[in-house]
């Protein structure tokens, strides 16, 4: 069965010029990247300039026809799971990043997703939107999350701090990290045994 560490995609959930979530994706990419239980990849979704979803069907039925969509679906079936940097726009998520998670379907299936928020409360409350659509794309959201508060965020944008200057950041990265770390695993496993029965049976 597996004998490689889940492979984790860190996605920056903004593309706007001047964004702010460069931020917060290099810092958990540095601390992901320092576990032997995980291997990260960030993923830029300025590097996929999706079209405003405009298929005939859903991802769910059938696969993309626009070629920047089947590259974005093809990178994340490499994937074991999802660490999402989550802007807040008028207490929800990001139009971009949700496009995105619009354009797949069954390469999100059965893997686990976090996040890492920033903005006045972290943005508690997109990340708390974003768990209920990622069900509904059959992820599995982990518990633990960081969010960067209002101090923090302004402090780091604004006032030179860097995020050594909190550490209660890094525990909670430590918290999201453990989960997606568990999750994926024991996901992984799980998909490998289904593809492995769908094998027999097709033989
Ligand atoms: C259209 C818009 C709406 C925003 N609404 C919120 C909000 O509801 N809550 C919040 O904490 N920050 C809000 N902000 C501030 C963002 O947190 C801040 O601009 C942040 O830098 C956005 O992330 P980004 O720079 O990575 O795109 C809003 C910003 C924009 C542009």
């Amino acid at each position: 069965m597996t004998t490689k560490p889940p492979h984790i995609g860190i996605l920056v959930g903004s593309t706007r010029e001047g964004r702010f979530a460069d931020r917060p994706v290099n810092w958990i990419h540095g601390i992901a990247s320092k576990r032997k239980d995980i291997t990260v990849e960030m993923i830029d979704l300025r590097h996929y300039p999706l079209p405003f979803f405009n298929e005939a069907m859903s991802p769910a039925w059938a696969p993309p026809k626009d070629p920047i969509a089947q590259r974005w679906a093809a990178k994340l079936a490499t994937l074991d799971g999802l660490i999402v940097t989550a802007a807040e726009y008028n207490h929800g998520y990001s139009a971009v990043l949700k496009n995105a998670l619009d354009y797949a379907y069954k390469e999100f299936a059965r893997k686990p997703i976090g996040f890492v928020g920033y903005g006045g409360v972290g943005a508690a409350r997109a990340i708390e939107q974003l768990r209920l659509v990622a069900i509904e794309l059959q992820m599995a959201p982990v518990r633990n999350a960081v969010h960067i508060g209002l101090v923090e965020f302004l402090g780091i944008w604004q006032q030179g701090k860097t995020f050594d200057d909190y550490p209660h950041l890094d525990q909670a990265a430590t918290g999201l990290l453990d989960d997606i770390a568990w999750w994926s695993r024991v996901l992984k496993v799980a998909r490998e045994v289904d593809a492995s029965r769908s094998a027999s049976n097709a033989a």
